[in-house]
């Protein structure tokens, strides 16, 4: 049975550059607190209207493809992974195989968050083991800015999230270096529902208060057709994700280590067969609370977030990318891909580049 392998990687981010001071100008909070419980100083955002979560993707996805050698033709089928796509439905999947000018292929979104691109990772990999498509292309991408509060009230959620794309190109391989077998050696999937409302945002959605303790704008009074997504709910702010981040970091030092510790066993490996761990980045706290717990070396660990900001679904491979492209990761090299998030869903990619 062939394995996987990245074939061609892309990324891409707006060139508008955010730091932490010019938020100063939408709420109260300042570059101090933000570096000290972030490590975050600068993020990019999207123009508002030239770019679109599926516009960056694309742009990320030109590289990938053209890096693998190959042409937006011969891409065989399309997982876009995303929590602020361009339109509600249909998904970002199509609109870049209508962008891209791609055949009438397969186009999946997924749905998963921070651990969006690692599931879609997952999923292709599946589609390639069993030989049904040659060449997938699997995006990651978010224009968070479009989507925030940006008033002080949002500010534990606003300050860390940025914009950008990353994509790679996943095709069949057989080769092994030094005897040993190179692509997706395992993907480990995982989620807890318990917690879904601790990362959220509810609506516009069908929930109309079933699974909230504290009930949001009050749907008896709604009028047919305002349910999904009425004026009250707008008016009372209830269209912005929704964070206790400090339950969020205590569940995502614990799952984050548990998800990398699964990978590595399942093939017999030790952290330090590791050349590189490229965690989600969601925290530069929780990447080092990760590596003080496995015991990784500085170099062994692939950060970005202080120049980009959480960007979620997009994080992973904007961060594989990077380190690629500075030589950090050479044919034969063990890769760790770990992410965890909303849902509460976690997973992890282990590869040999
Ligand atoms: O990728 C998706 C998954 N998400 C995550 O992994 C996020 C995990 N959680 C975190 O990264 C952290 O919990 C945050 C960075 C979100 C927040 O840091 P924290 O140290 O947990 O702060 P906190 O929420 O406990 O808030 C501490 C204080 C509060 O003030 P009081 O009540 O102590 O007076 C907040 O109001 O910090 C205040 N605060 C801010 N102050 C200045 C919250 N956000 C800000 C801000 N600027 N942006």
């Amino acid at each position: 049975m062939p394995r996987s392998k990245v074939a061609g990687i892309g990324m891409y981010v707006p060139k508008n550059v955010v730091n932490n001071n010019d938020l100063l100008k939408y709420m109260d909070t300042s570059d101090e607190w933000i570096q000290e419980r972030t490590g975050i100083r600068e993020r990019r955002y999207a123009h508002r209207t030239e770019e679109t979560t599926t516009t960056m993707g694309v742009e990320a996805s030109k590289i990938a493809i053209e890096r693998a050698g190959i042409t937006a033709q011969d891409i065989d089928f399309i997982i876009f992974a995303t929590l602020s796509p361009d339109y509600y439905f249909p998904g970002c999947g199509v609109l870049l195989q209508r962008a891209m000018k791609m055949k009438e292929i397969g186009a999946l979104d997924v749905r998963n968050q921070c651990s969006g691109f690692v599931y879609a990772l997952s999923v292709a990999d599946q589609f390639i083991k069993t030989g049904m498509y040659k060449n997938i292309l699997v995006v990651g991408s978010e224009k968070h800015s479009f989507g925030l509060d940006f008033s002080t009230r949002g500010r534990n959620v606003s300050v860390i999230f940025g914009d950008g794309a990353g994509a790679v190109v996943l095709q069949p391989t057989e080769q092994s270096r030094d005897g040993k077998e190179q692509g997706i050696l395992s993907t480990h999937l995982h989620s807890d529902g318990e917690s879904a409302e601790i990362l959220a945002m509810y609506n516009p959605g069908t929930h109309a208060n079933h699974w909230l303790e504290q009930p949001l704008a009050d749907f008896e009074e709604a009028e047919i057709g305002e349910m999904f997504f009425s004026h009250a709910m707008i008016d009372k702010a209830q269209v912005f994700p929704n964070m206790d981040g400090p339950a969020v970091f205590k569940k995502a030092i614990v799952k984050f280590p548990e998800v990398i510790m699964e990978a590595l066993d399942t093939h017999g490996l030790q952290t330090s067969d590791l050349k590189l761990l490229i965690p989600h980045q969601a925290n530069l706290r929780i990447s080092q609370f990760v590596q003080q717990k496995l015991k990784l070396r500085d170099d062994q660990v692939h950060n970005n977030i202080q120049k980009f900001g959480n960007t979620t679904a997009a994080s992973v491979p904007i961060a594989l990318c990077e380190a690629w492209e500075e030589g950090k990761i050479k044919d034969g090299d063990l890769v760790c891909l770990a992410a965890f998030g909303s849902g509460f869903t976690w997973a992890s990619a282990i590869l040999r580049w």
